[in-house]
């Protein structure tokens, strides 16, 4: 039997180049190895407020990504996550025997909240409640995502191992997966901070749509640290961030970056990183284009029936332990 894995992302924004790099790309050589399901979780998008038709066309779009990046729905389930009903089903659930100090611990949580927590949606606070139970529905092995996702990951095993020691074993307790190289991508305006679909720069971040000019223009503009050679070196992110980049856009060693741009500079390094950037993506911007909305639909009807059959298990075993059903 294989291992399974599940993980997900918000059709909410475009995605960038540190989605696809922190998870995207993992997800596409996992599928091979494991038995997988990538979902769309569109419930977790409201938590913030959401346009509907530009939900409904975000939710369709990014099946597209998906498929352009790799994803193959015949080795792999991809689905929306309200297709399946036993996700909403399962978080009430959970969120029962979620504490609320240990949500409000969650600094996602309290990044977007900003502290004004008389006026933030309680959605917000239980968000990952919702994502505990998109992974355990599925007895989950590993989850591949960003470092930004670590801590909620972290309690979701929390919650499993709450509910295995009270009902007795229900959920396999999943494991992170988590990039050594590309988990937490940086903006190109400022290396401390995580590139973000939510920066109101977009500059920061070189989106998976952009153009070769665009992507010229944005690399060029990048903020640089003081000295000029071009290695990693902890002590300065910026070029840290750009040298990941290239390397997992060309697939090179570490090594093999460094001596590559050895004695050259900026001037030369930064068309060379945008050269590597825009040829990595260019197979994938061609392909995302042929996938039109009836044969994108299929897919996804296709992948939420074998979800639910999954799911609809482990809930009715919760359900059962639980006294709901007899
Ligand atoms: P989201 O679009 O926020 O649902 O994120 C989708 C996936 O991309 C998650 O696994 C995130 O951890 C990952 N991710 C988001 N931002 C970054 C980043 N700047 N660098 C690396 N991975 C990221
Ligand atoms: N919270 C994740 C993010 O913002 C998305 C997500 C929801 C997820 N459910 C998940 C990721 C389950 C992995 C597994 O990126």
């Amino acid at each position: 039997m294989k291992k399974r894995i599940f993980s997900g992302a918000q059709p909410t924004g475009k995605l960038h180049i540190g989605n696809y790099l922190g998870a995207l790309k993992n997800w596409v050589a996992l599928q091979d190895d494991y038995d997988a399901l990538y979902c769309i979780v569109n419930l977790h998008s409201i938590t913030l407020p959401q346009n509907p038709d530009e939900l409904r066309r975000n939710t369709l779009d990014l099946a597209r990504v998906y498929l352009a990046a790799g994803l193959d729905p015949s080795r792999s389930i991809i689905f929306v996550q309200s297709d399946v009903p036993q996700h909403a089903e399962l978080a009430w659930v959970l969120s029962c025997i979620t504490r609320l100090g240990e949500l409000e611990r969650m600094t996602q949580f309290k990044d977007k909240g900003k502290g004004n927590t008389e006026r933030v949606g309680v959605g917000l606070l239980t968000y990952p409640v919702l994502m505990a139970a998109d992974i355990l529905l599925y007895q989950t092995d590993l989850v591949p995502v960003g470092q930004d996702q670590k801590q909620h990951l972290e309690l979701c095993r929390d919650i499993a191992e709450r509910f295995n020691r009270d009902f007795g074993e229900t959920f396999r307790i999943p494991d992170p997966y988590i990039p050594k190289a590309g988990a937490s991508i940086k903006s190109l305006l400022d290396p401390e901070r995580k590139m973000s679909k939510s920066d109101e720069n977009a500059n920061g971040s070189i989106f998976l749509t952009d153009d070769a000019d665009t992507i010229l223009k944005k690399f060029k503009r990048a903020v640089t640290d003081s000295g000029t050679a071009i290695t990693f070196d902890e002590s300065r992110p910026a070029i840290n961030n750009l040298l990941t980049i290239y390397q997992l856009v060309t697939d090179k060693t570490a090594e093999e970056c460094v001596v590559h741009f050895e004695g050259k500079g900026y001037g030369q390094f930064k068309p060379e990183l945008a050269e590597a950037v825009i040829e990595f993506l260019r197979p994938f911007q061609e392909k995302v284009q042929h996938f039109d909305d009836e044969h994108v639909t299929n897919i996804l009807k296709e992948g939420a029936e074998k979800a639910r059959a999954i799911a609809a298990v482990t809930l009715q075993d919760v359900y059962s332990r639980m006294g709901i059903t007899r």
